[in-house]
Formats: structure tokens, C-alpha cells, sequence
């Protein structure tokens, strides 16, 4: 299948698609997809089922992204503090990122899509770790969409890591102080050689970062949805809403306009 051409889009969404493409597009969108467990449990449905639609939601992003040709999109699916969650949480989660990439992983090459994960995985099950680490390698060489997945993932930590890997560099003698600055300080990070994201969008109407990407959310534009729209209702007219929003606004970076 491919993303951009067999979309059949109903006129709402189409026009929506048309005032998007006039204007630049953000190049780097990143997502914090909350509200699933609430949408479950609206429903009297366990919180895992909500995370089962909310994979179904994140497919159509994914494929309204590669439609638009945003380069970098970052989905933040598992976090630090995630494993503070019952254990059965866990399990559904990893469960259902091996069920996406094995479902997923053909149309996604197919689609010039480069899987990138943000994070360290090894402290997830081996035949998880697997799992993605077969998904990167295939999709190695893509040069489409820049998918990023943030598992295992928390802002603190990547900005920890960071340090403690420029001072190895230091003691290897590979780097000096004085030459530390934003532009290397970057190649540390998880998102090393990555454009900042422009846009964040975060559902359910909870407006906290949560411990994303905070060193590379310096200057972005944040977008948080009204209360009752949760992750698994979250659709293609309302990503491209969000967009929109996010193209009418004036970006100065500290400085004058
Ligand atoms: C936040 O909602 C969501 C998560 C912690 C996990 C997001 C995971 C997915 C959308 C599916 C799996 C991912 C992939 C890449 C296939 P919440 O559980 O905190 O919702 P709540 O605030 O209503 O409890």
C-alpha cells in the first residue's frame, strides 16, 4: 500500500489537506499521545483496550504524515516513568509495539519510512529489544519519513546521558571544554543531527511536558487539545487542525519579528 497515493479522503479532510500544504510545514512534529487509559475506562473498558486504539489512531498519523512529507515525526510511546505503571500495563504495551512493527514494517519500508528509537530499549524484554532492533535495520537506509519512538525514554535522562558521555570524550581526550556548545552538545542526544521538534502536540487536555524532549523543546510551539479529545479519537482532520494552529503563529526564537 502506499501512504500517498491510495488514501481515499473524505472533502472535510481533503480541504483541510489543501490549506496545510500552502503554508511551510512544521519539518518535525512530536506527540505526546495521552488519554488512552481514560478513553477505556469512559467505555468500562480495561485501560489496555485503550491503548489498542490508540495504536490504530497513531497508524493515521503516521500515514497523514508521510501524505504531507513531514520529515521527522516523534511519538512518545513508552516513558521513564512508565514503569511505574501495574505490570500488566507494561506487558500490553510491549505487546502491542511488537504487533505494530510486525504488522506495520512492510508497509512503513514500503513507505520510505526510517525507524529511529529514542531511549534505551535494553532494558526492555530480549525478544522486544529484537523486535525494533530488526525494525531499524530494515528500514536503515530510508530517507523518508523519520519516524522516532521514544521508548524508554525521559528528557532528564537524555540530557544525563549526554553529560556523561562528553565527559568520557573529555577523558579519552577526543574533546576539550571550550569546545563544548549547543551545536555539539546536540550530537549527545538522543536526536543527535535532528532538527528541534517545531510542533508538540499533546491530547487530552493535560498541558505538562511530562519529561519530553525537554533540552530540544527549547523554542517549540506547543499544541494541547480541548479535555474530552483522548488520544484514540485523536484523527487526521484534528492533527492537521493542529498544524494549521501551529501555521498561524509567529515564531521569533528570542528575537524581534
Ligand atoms: C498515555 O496515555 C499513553 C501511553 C503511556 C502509551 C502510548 C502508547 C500507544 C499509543 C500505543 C503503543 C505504541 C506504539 C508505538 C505501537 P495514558 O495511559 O497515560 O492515558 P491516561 O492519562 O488516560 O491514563
Amino acid at each position: 500500500m502506499n501512504f500517498k497515493s491510495i488514501f481515499k479522503f473524505t472533502k472535510t479532510t481533503e480541504k483541510l489537506m489543501k490549506k496545510v500544504q500552502e503554508k511551510p510545514l512544521p519539518q518535525h512534529v512530536a506527540i505526546i499521545m495521552d488519554g488512552n487509559g481514560r478513553w477505556a475506562q469512559k467505555k468500562g473498558l480495561p485501560r489496555e483496550i485503550g491503548h489498542r486504539y490508540g495504536s490504530e489512531a497513531l497508524k493515521e498519523i503516521v500515514k497523514m504524515s508521510v501524505k504531507l512529507d513531514l520529515k521527522y515525526l516523534t511519538l512518545f510511546a513508552f516513558s521513564t516513568e512508565n514503569w511505574n505503571r501495574p505490570q500488566k500495563e507494561i506487558n500490553a504495551l510491549m505487546d502491542l509495539l511488537i504487533e505494530y512493527l510486525q504488522e506495520e514494517l512492510e508497509e512503513l519500508d514500503k513507505n520510505n519510512i526510517k525507524i529511529n528509537v529514542l531511549g534505551d530499549i535494553s532494558k526492555f524484554p530480549i525478544h522486544v529489544q529484537k523486535e525494533v532492533n530488526y525494525a531499524i535495520e530494515k528500514t536503515f537506509d530510508n530517507d523518508g519519513l523519520k519516524l522516532n519512538i521514544a521508548l524508554n525514554y525521559g528528557g532528564r535522562d537524555d540530557i544525563l546521558r549526554a553529560v556523561k558521555n562528553i565527559v568520557k570524550d573529555i577523558e579519552l581526550g577526543v574533546l576539550s571544554i571550550g569546545d563544548i556548545n549547543e551545536k555539539n552538545f546536540n550530537k549527545y542526544l538522543y536526536t543527535a543531527d535532528m532538527p528541534d521538534p517545531d510542533l508538540l502536540i499533546r491530547t487530552s487536555g493535560e498541558y505538562r511536558i511530562s519529561n519530553f524532549l525537554l533540552y530540544q523543546m527549547a523554542y517549540t510551539e506547543l499544541w494541547f487539545s480541548r479535555p474530552n479529545l483522548l488520544w484514540p479519537d485523536f484523527n487526521q482532520r484534528d492533527f492537521l487542525k493542529a498544524i494549521l494552529d501551529y501555521q498561524g503563529r509567529q515564531r521569533r526564537f528570542g528575537g524581534l519579528k
